[in-house]
C-alpha cells in the first residue's frame, strides 16, 4: 500500500493513528513525495532503496520511470545516501521523461546529480552507461505490461549479469513478468532473495546471481 491508494476512512485512520507514531523516513516510503506521483506499495518502495544501498552499484539501470516519484525517486534516495553512484531511468512517454527530469531539476537538486534520464523504448540507450561500468549491477525492470517485451529487456542485459548482479522485477506475479518467470526458474544461476506479495506488493521479487 502507499498513501493514494488509500479510501477517505483509510486515510483519515493513517493521518491520526499511525502518522503521529512513524519515523520521518518510514513516512517518505508511504507518502512518497508531494508534487509528483510514483507508484509501487511502501515494502516494494524499501526492497529497492535497501538492496541499493547494500549492493552500492555504480550504476543502477531501471525500465519505467513512468513520473518519477515511485521507484525512481526510492532509487535516487539510495544513491544519495550512499553519496555516490546514479541510476539511469529509461521511460518511452516522452512527456513524463520531461516532467520527470524537469522536477528533479528544479525540485529535488540533491538527487539530479544521482538520476539519468532517457528517453526512448529501446535499453540499448544504457550501452555507454554498461560499458562504463563493465557490468549490470543491479536492474529493475518495470515496464509496459507485455511479457515478450520484459523478455526481451532481459536478454538485453544478460550478457552484462555478473556473480552478484541483483534484477528487481516489478508486476512479478501478472503477465508482464510471464515469461522471464519461466525463464528464471530454469536458471539456477539466479537466487531468489526476495518475493513480496499481497498485501504488501502486486508483485515484486529480487534475484541475485550466484
Ligand atoms: C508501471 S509504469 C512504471 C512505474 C514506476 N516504476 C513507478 O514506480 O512509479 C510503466 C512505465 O513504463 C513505461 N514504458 C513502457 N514501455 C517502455 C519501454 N519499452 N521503455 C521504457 N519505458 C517504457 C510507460 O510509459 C510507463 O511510464
Amino acid at each position: 500500500m502507499n498513501l493514494p491508494a488509500l479510501n477517505a476512512r483509510q486515510r483519515f485512520f493513517y493521518r491520526y493513528c499511525v502518522r503521529p507514531f512513524s519515523s520521518a523516513e518510514e513516512r517518505k516510503f508511504f507518502e512518497g513525495i508531494p508534487g509528483i506521483a510514483g507508484q509501487l506499495y511502501r515494502a516494494e518502495r524499501r526492497a529497492l532503496h535497501d538492496a541499493v544501498v547494500r549492493r552500492q552499484p555504480a550504476f543502477a539501470f531501471e525500465i519505467g520511470t513512468f513520473n518519477g516519484g515511485g521507484s525512481t525517486y526510492f532509487l535516487a534516495l539510495a544513491f544519495a545516501k550512499l553519496g555516490r553512484g546514479k541510476l539511469v531511468t529509461l521511460e518511452i512517454d516522452p512527456a513524463l521523461q520531461a516532467k520527470a527530469a524537469a522536477f528533479y531539476t528544479t525540485q529535488l537538486p540533491t538527487l539530479r546529480p544521482h538520476v539519468e534520464f532517457l528517453l526512448g523504448g529501446s535499453p540499448e540507450l544504457f550501452t555507454p552507461f554498461l560499458q562504463q561500468a563493465g557490468a549490470a549491477e543491479f536492474v529493475f525492470l518495470d515496464g509496459a505490461e507485455n511479457a515478450a517485451q520484459s523478455l526481451e529487456q532481459y536478454r538485453f542485459f544478460e550478457p552484462w549479469f555478473r556473480r552478484g548482479s541483483v534484477l528487481a522485477l516489478h508486476d512479478w506475479n501478472t503477465e508482464k513478468m510471464r515469461l522471464i518467470r519461466e525463464l528464471l526458474c530454469h536458471t539456477p544461476r539466479w537466487r531468489e532473495t526476495l518475493a513480496l506479495a499481497e498485501p504488501d506488493s502486486i508483485g515484486f521479487a529480487l534475484f541475485e546471481m550466484l
